[in-house]
Parts: structure tokens; sequence; C-alpha cells
């Protein structure tokens, strides 16, 4: 599409040679009301190096902007120069591109050829997959599907918790009072009940953990009865995990975890030995890091047994060696953002200067419950499956209330249900804390997953109504701009006109609330639109390019939805 952006930022540093094209396209910008323009460019920062007053200034450039002959308007107001949008030729842009390219729309080729990696969820084995989880799980999958979108190739990674001395305490419990059946029935329950026995075990009884430790390096030693214990534990958990991502939708090319590591550590180890830079602590090996303000990382416990952070140091070369990534991404919360620091500096350390410049941590923060946070020791645990069954349960009482005739309840309750959860997570900025309600998660009026998704059937409501015949005129552009030339349909086709942008800049940002947002605004303004005007009118013409304008903004709410992971229902 057209970039007036560009334009604009072409003809100014053109006109004023003081400041390069880069440095005018950052000048510009978007005024709050639209009566000052769709853009704007303030002249304040010039007075000094053009030695005139900005008024002056804004009129000079206002002149040579205006003579472009590309825009509807140019005004100097003050030291700003307010420039608006050419309606008919930005309408025609925008509608053409998206009814062209459909479901691509907003999707590039601009990352072709570079591999990215996206790490996400890697919960841990054995233990509860709870409603803490929700949050790396689904940013780290819409970050996947926006940098899909930008070109690039993916590869989505799941780092599963399955590995440490755990797993010697688990096998160790299992052996005294576990069952083979209890565990099948219902695996993680059942495993994090002989987790927790085991631990008040050991507090009378304190050879349990020496047990336990023998027990985990005959695991580390590949023993037979062990590692196949460990597997059994690892495959039981991961149908439950599994049930939780066929439920959102989400998928992985890769579930290497941190036991995939186990026999790529000596490597690291003997890598760090040789650069100097593991040193001895109380019988234990470490890197130190202090001269960095980073602490001392923990390579190798005394008794010899490896550490998380290790098993992430031969992660990462691993993935540098396996995929060339061009960036690493690791959605993991903010709690662990030393870890992540303490990782990138031992890698550059050891000379893996591309490995540790392309890895980035992405974190977010902590998810709180109404009733007061979680405590997996407590027992007060909230499983994300038992969350997103009640999300459809819920959803289905309020579609029954809303349209009891509704034909297939059971799959628009679970889209929207389980949409609701995922949008409410994507909706603010990923680094804030936030607390779960059920009034905002639900509500199908609020800046939620069903007003949007509602918007959408709205829509498609619309096509449907309109026919097929209108609906194909309006396809092959057919269209008399002047029927959408109102303030409503402009605000909205800006907003369309600007979603591929946004979509860049929710990439570079790592914040899929950037997308969440922008289809909130899109659904608003669609919705002032449908207000306030009729769409379908007796006059064809009419007709027709509102319905353009209809099936634009359906396209982009579904492509919007697709990027967070929610579907978008036709009917709801
Ligand atoms: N399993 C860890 C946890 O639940 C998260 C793993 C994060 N990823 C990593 N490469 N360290 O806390």
């Amino acid at each position: 599409m057209k970039d007036f952006k560009s334009e604009i930022a072409k003809i100014i540093s053109e006109k004023v040679s003081e400041l390069s094209f880069d440095e005018v396209k950052e000048m510009i910008e978007i005024p709050q009301d639209s009566k000052m323009g769709d853009f704007a460019f303030p002249c304040f920062k010039l007075a000094k190096v053009m030695r005139k007053a900005p008024p002056l200034i804004a009129q000079e450039v206002a002149e040579s902007v205006e003579s472009s002959g590309i825009f509807d308007k140019v005004e100097a107001v003050n030291a700003y120069v307010n420039i608006f949008l050419p309606k008919a030729e930005i309408a025609a842009e925008t509608l053409k591109t998206v009814l062209d390219k459909g479901d691509a729309f907003g999707t590039t080729d601009k990352g072709a050829g570079k591999t990215v990696i996206v790490e996400y969820s890697s919960p841990n084995i054995a233990k509860p997959f709870h409603i803490g989880h929700i949050r790396s799980t689904v940013i780290g999958n819409s970050i996947y599907k926006i940098y899909k979108a930008l070109g690039y190739d993916m590869i989505r990674i799941n780092h599963l918790g399955d590995y440490g001395t755990q797993f010697g305490k688990m096998i160790s419990a299992y052996r005294r009072w576990g069952n083979k059946e209890d565990v099948e029935k219902a695996p993680i329950k059942t495993l994090l009940g002989y987790y927790t026995k085991f631990h008040e075990e050991a507090e009378k009884d304190p050879s349990l953990e020496e047990e336990a430790r023998q027990i985990f390096a005959k695991l580390e030693h590949g023993e037979k009865e062990e590692v196949e214990l460990w597997q059994w534990f690892r495959d039981e958990s991961l149908k439950e995990f599994n049930r939780v991502y066929g439920m959102l939708g989400i998928e992985y090319d890769s579930y290497n975890g941190e036991s995939f590591y186990s026999d790529k550590m000596p490597r690291i180890e003997n890598e760090l030995e040789e650069k100097g830079l593991m040193v001895e602590s109380r019988g234990a090996q470490v890197v130190d890091l202090e001269e960095y303000g980073l602490g001392t990382a923990l390579i190798k416990k005394s008794d010899g047994s490896s550490l998380y952070i290790t098993r992430d140091i031969a992660a990462a070369v691993y993935r540098k060696e396996t995929y060339d990534f061009y960036k690493n991404i690791y959605v993991v919360a903010s709690q662990q953002t030393l870890h992540f620091q303490q990782l990138f500096k031992i890698l550059e350390l050891m000379g893996y200067t591309e490995a540790s410049s392309g890895s980035i941590h992405v974190p977010f923060g902590l998810v709180s419950l109404e009733e007061g946070t979680m405590s997996t020791r407590q027992g007060r645990v909230v499983f994300l499956e038992d969350v997103l069954n009640s999300a459809v349960d819920k959803t289905r009482e309020i579609i029954a209330e809303k349209n009891p005739d509704a034909d297939n309840v059971d799959e628009i309750a679970s889209q929207v249900g389980i949409g609701a959860v995922i949008f409410n997570e994507l909706s603010n900025n990923r680094i804030k804390d936030y607390t779960f309600k059920w009034d905002t998660v639900l509500n199908f009026d609020g800046e939620t997953g069903p007003y949007v998704q509602y918007t959408h059937a709205r829509c498609a409501s619309l096509l449907r109504r309109a026919g097929e015949d209108i609906v194909s005129k309006a396809k092959d552009m057919a269209i008399n701009f002047d029927y959408i030339s109102s303030e409503n349909a402009h605000e909205l086709i800006k907003l369309i006109y600007a979603y591929p942008s946004y979509v860049e800049l929710a990439g570079e940002k790592y914040e899929p609330s950037v997308v969440t947002r922008h289809i909130i605004d899109i659904a608003q303004g669609f919705n002032r639109f449908y207000h306030d005007e009729h769409i379908i009118t007796e006059n064809e013409d009419e007709k027709i390019a509102k319905i353009a304008l209809t099936l634009a903004t359906k396209t982009v709410i579904k492509n919007g939805l697709a990027l967070l992971g929610i579907e978008a229902p036709e009917r709801m």
C-alpha cells in the first residue's frame, strides 16, 4: 500500500535540508483530534537551525507539501503543519489491498530467509499446569504468529522442565507410596500428591533426601528402571498439557526440554573450563559475573549434578548450531530476568557472540486471581484447564440467554469462551501484573474478545443480508467512494489502512497487545459507522460501497484475531 507517511517525509526532507528523511519520519505525529489532520508535523525544533519563528517555518513547509498535489488539504496552524490525506485515494488503496489480499492482509515477506525461534509455555513435568502458565503460553503463541506473518521461518519450542533433582524425589515417592492406576487416571494431581508427601516425610527422615539424590544420579547415568519411570511421568504429563494446548490451538515443532541437554552439558562445562571462566566456590563450580553486576551463576553443584542455567547454555548453543537463528526469543516470567541476563552474558564470554546478541528475553508480569494469589505448596492452585472449561460453560449460558435458537452452540461457546480468556490475556501491556476477573473477561460490551468477535459476526451477518451479488460487486471494486467519505467511514478506513504497521510494531516490541488494542479500535470504529449509517440501503451503489467497507473490516478483524490465536465465528 502507498506509504503516505514516507511520502510526506520525502517532501519535507527535500525542502528542509537540515533534516534527514528518517528524522522527519520520526517527527511526524498522528493528531489526537482528526480535525487537526491525519498527520501533523511540528516545526519547533527547526527554529534554531533555520533561524526563523516556528509558525513561519510551518507556513513554508505547508506550501511545499501542498504543492505536491497529493493531499486533500494542508494547513499551517501555529507551529504545526496539518496534513489531510486524500480520502478517496486512501479508501481505494485500502479496500483494494484488503479485498485482494484477504487472509494475507497484514503479512509481509520482510523476514524471508531468517529463522526465528520462539520458546514459550515450557511448564515443569509432573507439576500443575495452572492459570499462571497462561501468560507464557498465549503471549508466546501470538509472538510466533506475528513473526510468521512478517515472513520469518519459525520454530516453536517447548523447553519442558523435565529434568533435575526433583525427579529423584518423585521416583522415590512413587516407589514408596505410588500406584500405577492412580497416576494414569489423574497424572499430575497424583504425582503432585506423592511429591508433597515426600517433602513431609523428608522433614522427619532426612535420609530420604540422600536417597532421592542417588536416584537422580542413576537417572543421569541412564539406568534403565529410573529412565523408564521418568519417561512414563513425562508422557503422562504431556498428555495433560496437550489437552490444554489443544483447547488453545497451540502446537510445537519441538518439545526438547531440559533433559534433552543432559548429554550436551559436559561439552559446555569443558568449554567454560578451557576459557578460564569456571571457578570453584565452596566445592561447586561457578561463573563469576560480579564485574557485570550479575552476581555469580552456579554451573555445577558440589555433588556433580548440573543446573538449570547449564542446561540453558547448552540449549542456546544447540539452537544456534541447529537452526542458525536470527532471533531466539524466550517468553518467560519477569522473575527470571537475572537468569537470562546471566545466560546471555555467559554466552558472550564463551565467544558465542551471535547466539548471545540474537537471544531475547521477553518478560511478563504476574497474573493473580480475585481470591488472592496462588500457592502450589499450600495447594491453592487453579488449573488452566478448569479455567478454560468454565469459560466455555459460562459462555454457553450467556449464548443460551442472548440467542436461544443458535444451532452449533457448543462450537461457538468454545470459540468465544476460550477466545475471551486469550483476548483478556493479550489486552494489556505484557509487563503489567493483572488480576483475572470473570466479569471483565466475558463482558460482551467492553473492550473484550466477545465484543470484537461479535463485531466480526455482525459484519458477516450484514454480508449475508446484502447477498452474494452485492458482495461480489464490492469485491470487484465497483465502488463509488463518495458513499464512504463520512467522518466515521474515513476514520475506520484509516484504522484499517494502518493495520499492517501495527503488526510490524507488535513484532518489534514483542507485544501482542499492540494488535489487540488496534482491533478493538477497528471494532469500535466499525460500530460507530454501523450505528450512524444505514448499510443495507435501497441505493445499490451506496450498498456496494458500504458492504466493501464491511467486508474489509471483517477481514482485518479476522486476521488480527488470528494473530492472537483466536477464532472468528461467523455467527454468535
Ligand atoms: N520450566 C521453567 C519454569 O517453569 C521455565 C523455563 C523457561 N525457559 C528456559 N529456557 N529457561 O519456571
